[in-house]
């Protein structure tokens, strides 16, 4: 067993708006994650997955708790940690490989090492002949593989997914799902994936972490233990996916009930 790469102890997080009562988002979550692992986040809309792994990106400041990545105290962004959002985050005035090349900035790597890095990774996601368009000519999966390249390219110690697939249409999404999969099984980098999509989460990782309604906190941890090379055909027909799914499901939607208590359950009725 690896050490953990990630820790975050006993998270709160708390916002006050202004003129609105204080907020808890996050109550004393603590998660752990080893090192070539992949750990996915799941849980109702609004239980406060986004917070939390923004807190890991060191991108919102825990009002209790700590977090650290290789033993180091996490007290903001670092190069340490990669991070893709749902929305393309992408330079619009750069070309595909300058937006890649970008991150590789702050490292040692001479200029050539940078250039032969970019080209495997626009290899890698498939996008050898787009080198020099603007994000603006890409389709909205293309612009989501150069994000992730960019987030992989610099080989961060953990990479940080906030649901990066949440704004593509399915098929695309399965592409693209198949492409992780492919890349993280190949590469075996670490993980952390926020999702509302069980399936996704089943396909994808090691262990799942199921988030409770607002304020979030760690529910169930629930072990995937399917074999890897994972395909989507495969898993589709796989009875122990559907117990799985099924098992996921039930957790999933006892909170998201919760968090629209007014909707009266058939079954109990
Ligand atoms: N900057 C902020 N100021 C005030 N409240 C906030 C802020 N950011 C988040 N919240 C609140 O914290 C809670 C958790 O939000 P968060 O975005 O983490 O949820 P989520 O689980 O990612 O939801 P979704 O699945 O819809 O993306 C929500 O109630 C939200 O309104
Ligand atoms: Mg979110």
């Amino acid at each position: 067993m690896t050490e953990p790469l990630l820790e975050m102890n006993n998270i709160w997080v708390k916002f006050t708006p202004s003129k609105r009562p204080e907020v808890v988002a996050v109550e004393d979550a603590s998660i752990s994650v080893r090192e070539n692992e992949f750990v996915s986040l799941i849980g109702p809309s609004g239980c406060g997955k986004s917070t939390l792994l923004r807190a890991a990106a060191g991108l919102e400041i825990p009002s209790s708790g700590e977090i650290t990545v290789d033993g180091q105290p996490v007290d903001g962004p670092g190069a340490d940690r990669g991070m893709v959002f749902q929305a393309y985050t992408l330079f619009p005035w750069l070309t595909v490989s300058e937006n890649i090349r970008f991150a590789l900035k702050k490292t040692s790597l001479t200029s050539a090492e940078k250039d032969d890095r970019v080209r495997e990774y626009i290899r890698l996601i498939g996008l050898e002949g787009f080198e020099n368009s603007y994000p603006n000519q890409l389709s909205g999966g293309m612009r989501q593989r150069v994000a992730i390249a960019r987030a992989l390219v610099y080989r961060p110690k953990i990479l940080l997914m906030d649901e990066p697939f949440g704004a593509l249409d399915a098929q695309t999404r399965l592409l693209m799902q198949e492409l992780l999969l492919q890349v993280w099984e190949n590469h075996r980098s670490t993980v952390l994936f926020v999702t509302h999509d069980v399936e996704e989460a089943i396909l994808l990782s090691d262990r799942i972490l199921v988030m409770t309604a607002l304020p979030g906190k760690i529910k169930a941890e629930i072990m995937i233990d399917l074999p890897r090379p994972r395909s989507i055909i495969e898993m589709e027909t796989s009875s122990q996916f559907a117990a799985y799914k099924k098992q996921l499901l039930e957790l999933v939607r006892e909170e998201a009930r919760k968090s629209f208590s007014r909707i009266p359950d058939k079954r109990e009725a």
